[in-house]
């Protein structure tokens, strides 16, 4: 059998989407469940950076299935001093995937073209597809039925939490609003893929705010500055900062809308603290859910058919 990637969420059909997030649901329910699951699988976890979630999830899943995780520091490594290509046709000799978080996407894809395992994309410059997946899990906690929802993104379209949320939305037909200004709406492989695939009908990208929040059942946002972009980190927060997601923002919606963030948050910067810490917040449920959304993940890629 093929081996099969996760860089992007469009990696998967909407059929196979849905078989990860109903996955996740029956492990949450039942933690104890699948304790040898993933026994005598390894999962090695290559960062370029730091991160809390990401790597605290994925290797707590990894012990929770009975398999293994091991943490690698790129600069610990010899990927410095090796190219990508011959560190890792090493690596999938030890393990049976590789999870990688990394600064260019172009980095994770190389990855993937070399590896014989499969490599899962742990956030790159491009895409966060396991965020996604825990989003959308989060949300359909709130919702019996996420395609009769307003789901709102606000502030930088360009992220990679919000074309990883553009692509689980369209797959999943929940109506999805990007306000952001115009220097920063997603970009155009996002949009010519829904395009192509017939998939932008309930998804929107609009610059003006008060329009684009009014009616959200749920509104997301994510930083301003994202890592390796701190170099033109005033600018971006001047123009985004009427995008920030706080009480104001909230009220405009005629609704009382779940708040989201995927976390690190800077503080009244994106968000204000008033809104991430109302009683509205998600924002640590989606954190819970990396968890559960990667333990279902895992075994969609290293036990094909599970549970089928
Ligand atoms: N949301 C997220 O990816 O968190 P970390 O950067 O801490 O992994």
């Amino acid at each position: 059998m093929q081996k099969r990637d996760f860089l992007v969420v469009r990696d998967f059909t909407a059929k196979e989407i849905r078989a990860v997030l109903d996955l996740a649901k029956d492990i949450k329910r039942d933690q104890a469940r699948h304790s040898r699951a993933l026994e005598g699988k390894e999962l090695a976890m290559l960062f370029q950076k730091t991160s809390t979630r990401t790597r605290v999830s994925f290797e707590v899943a990894m012990h929770q299935l009975g398999g293994q995780a091991i943490f690698l520091d790129w600069r610990s490594t010899n990927f410095t001093l090796g190219g990508i290509e011959d560190e890792i046709r090493s690596l999938d000799r030890y393990v049976s995937a590789i999870m990688a978080r990394v600064f260019k996407h172009a980095d994770v894809e190389a990855m993937a073209r070399a590896a014989r395992v499969p490599v899962i994309n742990g956030l790159s410059d491009a895409a966060h597809p396991c965020q996604a997946l825990a989003d959308l899990l989060t949300i359909e906690e709130k919702f019996p039925d996420t395609r009769k929802i307003k789901l709102v993104f606000t502030g930088d379209g360009t992220d990679n939490v919000c074309v990883s949320l553009i692509e689980a939305c369209a797959l999943l037909g929940v109506q999805l609003t990007v306000v952001a200004p115009k220097e920063f709406i997603p970009p155009s492989s996002v949009m010519e893929w829904l395009a192509k695939n017939n998939l932008g009908r309930k998804i929107s990208v609009t610059q003006d705010i008060a329009a684009g929040v009014k009616d959200a059942d749920v509104i997301y946002t994510d930083t301003f500055v994202s890592m390796g972009q701190e170099s033109e980190g005033e600018r971006r927060i001047k123009i985004m900062h009427p995008y920030q997601l706080n009480s104001e923002v909230v009220k405009r919606t005629g609704k009382s809308p779940f708040i989201m963030h995927c976390l690190p948050a800077h503080r009244d910067i994106e968000i204000t603290s008033d809104v991430l810490d109302s009683d509205k917040s998600i924002i640590f449920d989606q954190a819970e859910n990396r968890l559960h959304a990667q333990k279902a993940l895992l075994l969609f890629l290293l036990r094909p058919g599970f549970g089928s």
